[in-house]
């Protein structure tokens, strides 16, 4: 099996800490039913960094863990729904910032899932493309710029944050994915982008527009149809993804999901048979940061001694799109 080795990882969480109390200052809610809902306490929301920032100093951080200079980059995949621009994109930005001269630079929309798709993506340009050495996947999300602080029901789920990873391919090493999408459910966590509007348009053009009408860009989100999803997808795309590496769920030592919600975490480890200490977890003190909630957990254990050189990892999201993703490797 062809597999990835993580070189280095870093994080940036911005120093602009809200917790539940503040919130509950704004919109008619409360610590307690925040906590006992979704586990989360905290979250850190951006000061005004935006983006891109916030994912070039999570990069400058896992180049330096990985002892590896940018210009050595030869791919950067940058993970977002929340990019600064249309265009260019967010890895092109980042690119140049570093000084990252030698590197591809393209965004993945995927997401929650986004970080294990990038993975993926970056897994299969190293084994097919000899020349490219290091990929870096950076994660960077600023949910705030679309969250509506006037609907308790999503404003108290969301977070920003960034964290990257240099990753490099290796031989006969154990990895295995199981990735998909079911856009069906596109319509269940949507943000609109910018409305078709021009001096030429007749008005007369209509059409059946799948997703649901909204004023502005502000995430919508049927939260029981996305809780369903997730309990059903979390667990099959975690069993599916180490069948395909040919070991057995039990075999995982941590897996790192994407940090949405305590219950849906709980009720994936009931499913598949696994004690909750198993799964990594730090939602309590950033809430949901979208693609970039799974890398910043994965560092996070890294550095706290919970994630050991040699142990069998599984990363596992969900969200928008519907998207879906599981990786499995050793660290
Ligand atoms: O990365 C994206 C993935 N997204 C997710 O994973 C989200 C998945 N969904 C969820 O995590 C849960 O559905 C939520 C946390 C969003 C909501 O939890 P729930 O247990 O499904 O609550 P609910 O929507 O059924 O609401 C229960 C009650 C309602 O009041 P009534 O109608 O029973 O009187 C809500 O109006 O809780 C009320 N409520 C709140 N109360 C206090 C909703 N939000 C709040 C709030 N504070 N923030």
């Amino acid at each position: 099996m062809y597999g990835i080795k993580i070189l280095g990882m870093g994080i940036y969480a911005p120093a602009n800490i809200v917790d539940n109390n503040a919130l509950s200052k704004i919109v008619d809610t409360n610590d307690e039913w925040i906590s006992t809902r979704t586990g989360i306490r905290r979250r850190h929301v951006s000061d005004g960094e935006p983006t891109w920032y916030m994912g070039a100093e999570a990069a400058r951080k896992a180049l330096d863990s990985a002892g590896i200079s940018a210009s050595e980059v030869g791919l950067i995949l940058d993970t977002s729904v929340t990019a600064d621009f249309h265009t260019p994109s967010m890895a092109c930005v980042i690119q140049g910032v570093l000084g990252a001269d030698g590197a591809m630079a393209i965004d993945v929309n995927a997401a929650c899932a986004g970080f294990v798709y990038a993975v993926d993506m970056a897994k299969r340009y190293l084994e097919t493309d000899k020349e490219l050495k290091y990929v870096l996947v950076i994660a960077n999300e600023t949910l705030s710029k679309i969250t509506d602080y006037t609907d308790r029901s999503t404003c108290v789920l969301f977070g920003d944050g960034a964290a990257a990873a240099v990753i490099t391919g290796e031989e006969n090493a154990l990895y295995a994915s199981y990735i998909g999408a079911d856009g069906t459910g596109a319509k269940y966590l949507c943000s609109r982008g910018i409305p078709v509007e021009n001096p030429f348009m007749s008005g007369n053009f209509s059409f059946d527009d799948p997703m649901p009408q909204s004023d502005g860009h502000f995430l919508m989100q049927d939260g029981k149809e996305v809780y369903k999803f997730a309990t059903k997808t979390l667990p099959k795309a975690a069993e599916k993804a180490c069948e395909k590496a040919g070991i057995a769920v039990a075999d995982i030592d941590i897996f790192v999901p994407h940090q949405a919600n305590y219950r849906i975490i709980e009720t994936a480890a009931k499913n598949l048979g696994i004690p909750m200490e198993r799964f990594y977890l730090n939602l309590d003190e950033y809430g949901n940061t979208s693609s970039a909630s799974i890398p910043i957990a994965l560092t996070e254990a890294a550095q706290k001694g919970a994630l050991k050189r040699g142990d069998k990892v599984c990363l596992v999201g969900f969200g928008a799109g519907l998207t879906y993703g599981a990786a499995v490797f050793e660290y």
